[in-house]
């Protein structure tokens, strides 16, 4: 980690490089909060019904193609393109992700409407105006320069397109010391507050923005993760060894006890004129 407490790019990438066997325990193909809306009876699990929901805000169709931004092993891109018809780029600093997405894509039949590519999501290789919708996924807290990502999504959507944001906010503030603990114990970048997401958007272009507060499903994800933890732990030691995993015990203890006491979680959904 820098100086200045921000992660690089290829900091990130390695990260995801090193850590995707310690995720796939922890969460399989969608790395994402979920979602619990009293369907809990439809056999569909909640991060896949948190994708369900993202996918309604973005409104994709056949013949559209969405931009995926930090899509992580493809779980949300393949739900996406699946469920819906569209074609669907997904983009990851690590390269483990690109390869681990691409063989989701084929065990799903999906490699026809879905691609993986290592890209910086804050310099977007894409002319203007060349997808219909994006999304960002719990990405941008992995992102030193939020608003220069944000302009890169605007200036790559056609007109009216749609882009929908989740993320993790600082809902109580957190002190220098606990904002160390946090950077650190997370990975991530500094959060941010729910209302300067609105002035960011604002600043890249973004018009007619909505915001939806889910502290609430965050918090059911964190009595989840809690709940499972000895399990995750047992799966954890098996991978690696003790030393490991009682590692990842304090971790996750510190990381859930942040995610009580000082977060929030907030899904943006924003349109270009
Ligand atoms: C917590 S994971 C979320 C994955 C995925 N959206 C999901 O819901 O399953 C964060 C993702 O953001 C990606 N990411 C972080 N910084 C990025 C950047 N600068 N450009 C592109 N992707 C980035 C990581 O590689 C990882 O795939």
């Amino acid at each position: 980690m820098s100086k200045s407490g921000t992660l690089s790019p290829a900091q990130v990438g390695e990260l995801y490089n090193n850590m995707h066997w310690l995720f796939d325990i922890l969460m399989g193909d969608n790395r994402h909060i979920g979602y619990w809306d009293g369907s809990e009876n439809d056999g569909i699990s909640p991060r896949d019904r948190f994708t369900d929901h993202l996918i309604g805000e973005i409104g994709a169709g056949p013949g559209q193609h969405v931009l995926d931004v930090g899509c992580g092993v493809g779980g949300p891109a393949v739900r996406l393109a699946k469920t819906t018809g569209a074609t669907v780029t997904g983009i990851t600093v690590s390269s483990e992700e690109v390869r681990l997405g691409t063989s989701l894509a084929e065990r799903e039949s999906a490699s026809h409407l879905v691609t993986f590519e290592q890209v910086d999501a804050m310099n977007l290789p894409y002319p203007d105006n060349s997808f219909s919708a994006a999304w960002a996924i719990e990405s941008l807290l992995y992102m030193p320069d939020r608003i220069r990502c944000l302009r890169e999504i605007h200036r790559v959507l056609k007109s009216d397109g749609r882009f929908a944001l989740t993320d993790y906010t600082e809902r109580l503030p957190l002190g220098t010391e606990q904002q160390k603990i946090f950077t650190e114990t997370f990975m991530v970048n500094p959060l941010i507050r729910v209302e300067e997401y609105d002035d960011l958007l604002a600043e890249a272009g973004f018009d007619r923005v909505t915001r939806r507060d889910l502290t609430a499903q965050l918090q059911l994800s964190c009595q989840e993760s809690d709940r499972d933890l000895p399990a995750k732990l047992r799966q954890i030691e098996e991978t690696t060894d003790k030393v490991f995993s009682g590692y990842y015990r304090e971790y996750a203890l510190r990381a859930s006890s942040l995610e009580h006491d000082y977060l929030g979680y907030v899904m943006m959904v924003a349109h270009k004129n």
